[in-house]
Order: C-alpha cells, then structure tokens, then sequence
C-alpha cells in the first residue's frame, strides 16, 4: 500500500473512472430496480414483456461495471490517493471502512446479477454489443438464493452510495474543505 499524496487532487483519469462508474450504477440501480421490484411476470403479457425489455436492459448496463472495476482497481493499484481532509481519527476509520464497503459491493453487486441470470439460463448481454458467458452453469434451483443475494447486495451498495454521497456533501457545505472539489473533473482542488 503506497502512502497517500499530500497534494488534494486526485489525477483525471481517477476522477473519470469515479464519475463514469457512478454514473453507470446509479442508472443501472433504477432500470434494475423498475424491472426487478415494480414489474411481474405473468400480470398481463405487456407487463411481462416490460419486465423482459426492462432487465435485458439493466444486464446491458450493469455488466459494463465489471470492465470498469477492473480498469479502477488496476489504476487505484498503482496510482496514490490525495490524503484524506483533517478530520477526526473515528473519521477517518469510518471513511477507510465506507470506501472498502463501496470497493467490495463495486464488485460483489455485477458478480451476484451475473450469477443470478446464468443460474437460469439466461444470455448475459454487454453495453448491447456483445454476450459473456455465464459465471455459472445453468442451475435453476440455485437462482431463487442468487436472486436474493443479489437484491440484498444491490440494496448495501445503494444505501452506501447515498451515505457516501450524503458526506461529500457535507464536506463542502458543512466542513467546507476540499474533498469534493478534488474529485471534479477539470478543476484543481
Ligand atoms: C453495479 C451493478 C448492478 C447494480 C447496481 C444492480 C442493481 C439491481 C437492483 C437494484 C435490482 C432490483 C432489486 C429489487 O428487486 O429491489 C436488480 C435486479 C436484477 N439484476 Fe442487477 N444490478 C447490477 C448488476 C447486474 C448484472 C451484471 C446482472 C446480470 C448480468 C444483473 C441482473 C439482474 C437481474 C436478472 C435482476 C432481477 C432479479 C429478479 O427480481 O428477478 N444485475 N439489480
């Protein structure tokens, strides 16, 4: 583990993979979510079409999510993190503690909707352009558990994003210190 910098800003291609990969889950959480939650197979046919359209989509998103992690993780790997602002040492504990959470979810989340589709047998399409092979062979008796885990994981990984989201906030509106703008493309922190 590399010490982190002391200089505040994170360099560009941290902040693209940061905004691009937020961008992708908290789109993929909502089609996820719409498709998953609020439609039924067997309601009428045009629901059940909905439902079909609506997770084929969220596939299509979701999956791009596991190219992305590794890119970051590869990067984050050889590549220093600014240090963290002056805060409490509880603080910093509990910051190291949400980012470990955010990294260990960024990667359980697209593993456990991967599992879950290829344990019943389904196609695993990516960004529209291509399909990967399933992680698991088809086995439909597993997917009920997998279904769950991965509602239960996308769940963690939603509320701590919002938790991560609600402290860079505070950062800038509360602390008022430079945690957020280091994190904004185009500008120095
Ligand atoms: C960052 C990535 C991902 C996020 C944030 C995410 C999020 C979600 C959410 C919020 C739901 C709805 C849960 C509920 O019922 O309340 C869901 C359902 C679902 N996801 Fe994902 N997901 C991701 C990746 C994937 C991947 C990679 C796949 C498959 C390749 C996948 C397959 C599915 C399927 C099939 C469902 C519907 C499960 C059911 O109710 O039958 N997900 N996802």
């Amino acid at each position: 583990m590399q010490a982190p910098l002391t200089n505040r800003d994170y360099n560009p291609l941290s902040k693209l993979l940061h905004w691009l990969m937020a961008l992708v889950i908290i789109v993929a959480w909502g089609v996820g979510y719409y498709g998953g939650a609020m439609l039924h197979y067997g309601v009428s046919d045009g629901e059940t079409a909905q439902k079909i359209w609506a997770i084929t989509l969220h596939k299509s998103i979701a999956t791009t999510t596991l190219f992305l992690i590794v890119a970051r993780l590869l990067w984050r790997a050889s590549h220093r993190p600014p240090a963290l602002a002056d805060m409490p040492k509880i603080m910093e504990h509990l910051t190291h503690l949400g980012h470990g959470a955010l990294y260990f979810l960024m990667v359980a989340v697209p593993l456990s909707g991967w599992a879950n589709s290829s344990s019943a047998g389904y196609p695993i399409p990516v960004a529209g352009l291509f399909t990967i092979p399933g992680l698991v062979s088809k086995t439909p008796e597993l997917t009920p558990y997998l279904v769950w885990t991965h509602w239960f994981l996308s769940w963690a990984l939603g509320v701590t994003v919002v938790g991560h989201m609600l402290f860079a906030l505070k950062h800038h509106f509360i602390d008022k210190d430079s945690t957020l703008r280091s994190m904004m493309l185009g500008k120095k922190a």
